[in-house]
């Protein structure tokens, strides 16, 4: 969406995948903190998005929405305040249907009133989702609405629309929204995270600044995913352009899962000014190539590798070939493992990683001299 928003993929924490409904402003004040002291906001994790579960069972007298009573007694203009306080924005969550998925009102037919009060609230952000819609109303449309409202209020809000993927929104949702949700929800699994991951595959050419394929939130930190298994979420994350979303705990996350979100070289391929989303490039059995072009004429790589073999994990040898990189076979390049953030020497015409089982090698190969005129987009 041309509104000036979204031109990297938004970074920051939402409450869902940690919390579900079960939030209230003690704990969205202590998250606050904590993203600011354990460094998260410095690694460019600036919004702090409430999901489904903020908001009293029915609008007030006048037709409004407002916070749950119980749970969050000072309000959301106060929670915002303190948010925007600590240098984060706030982002919050409605419904484009009459009921969220909790059964808190939605915001059908109510956009407009809707709008105007997150902008009086202070919202950056707003994730809108598709739970009991009217089966009659074109879901483009409904997505519309919330979309002129949002700028009616002259409030820039950051505009996240949630329809699950279900009704095709890679080919609609650019003109509509900064980012669509592809697929279904994620689960803190292996498989899910796979599921999502193929699903996404051949997305990419959709994505453009402000306008990004949203593969759902992240769930580095939860559920008894691997360390190599987190690092690959996070990067194939982070490459597919995703809005890179903290959905853990930050008062129990283990220190291997935050030293993953905070791996600064693998945001920066999340971040990077090109603006262009990666996709998979090359597969042959359990392993994997997937890349990026990168701004100065950098490619990122992820190499996958999806190996379990009656339970027995095996390490793959993968190679990448500077032709399936838009490079000249007699480049040479400077390769980089922006993981472990360590030079791995210069190489020319291919480079080859070992890759344990469930896990991914990360690199960055940069042509010693850079590239002019880089059109490199394997996927369009
Ligand atoms: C469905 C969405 O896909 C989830 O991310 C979450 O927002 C829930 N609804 C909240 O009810």
């Amino acid at each position: 969406l041309d509104n000036g928003l979204g031109l990297r993929p938004a970074m920051g924490f939402n409450t869902w995948n940690a919390f579900r409904t079960n939030i209230d402003e003690k704990s969205i004040r202590a998250t606050a903190d904590l993203i600011v002291s354990m460094g998260l906001r410095d690694a460019g994790y600036v919004y702090l998005n409430l999901d489904d579960g903020w908001s009293e069972r029915n609008r007030t007298a006048d037709g409004r929405l407002a916070a749950n009573k119980a749970r969050f007694p000072s309000g959301i203009k106060a929670l915002a305040d303190y948010v925007h306080g600590k240098g984060l924005k706030f982002g919050i969550y409605g419904d484009a249907g009459s009921m969220t998925c909790a059964k808190y009102p939605g915001s059908l037919g109510y956009e407009e009133v809707d709008a105007q009060t997150f902008a009086e609230w202070g919202v950056d952000y707003l994730k809108y989702d598709n739970c009991y819609a009217k089966q009659e109303q074109w879901v483009i449309d409904r997505y519309a609405a919330m979309r002129d409202a949002l700028n009616a209020t002259g409030r820039p809000i950051l505009y996240s629309l949630c329809d699950w993927g279900v009704a095709d929104p890679w080919l609609w949702a650019s003109e509509i929204g900064n980012s669509w949700r592809t697929t279904e929800d994620i689960e803190p699994r292996w498989e899910s995270i796979l599921k999502i991951l193929d699903y996404n595959t051949g997305l990419a050419r959709f994505a453009r600044k402000g306008a990004w394929n949203d593969p759902d939130m992240l769930e580095v930190g939860n559920g008894q995913l691997t360390s190599g298994e987190q690092r690959a979420h996070f990067s194939l994350w982070a490459l597919m352009k995703a809005p890179l979303l903290i959905g853990a705990d930050l008062r129990t996350i283990h220190p291997d899962s935050l030293a993953i979100l905070k791996a600064r070289e693998v945001i920066a391929v999340n971040q990077d000014d090109l603006g262009v989303a990666g996709d998979l490039i090359w597969m042959q059995g359990a392993n994997r190539v997937y890349a990026v072009p990168l701004a100065g004429g950098g490619r990122a790589v992820v190499f996958l590798n999806l190996h379990t073999t009656g339970g027995q994990y095996l390490t793959s040898n993968i190679t990448v070939y500077w032709g399936q990189l838009g490079l000249p076979a007699g480049r040479s390049a400077l390769v980089r493992d922006l993981f472990a953030e360590q030079d791995l020497g210069e190489h020319t015409g291919s480079f080859t990683a070992a890759v344990q089982a469930h896990d991914v090698v990360v690199v960055r190969i940069m042509p010693v001299g850079g590239v002019q005129g880089d059109t490199w987009r394997p996927w369009h």
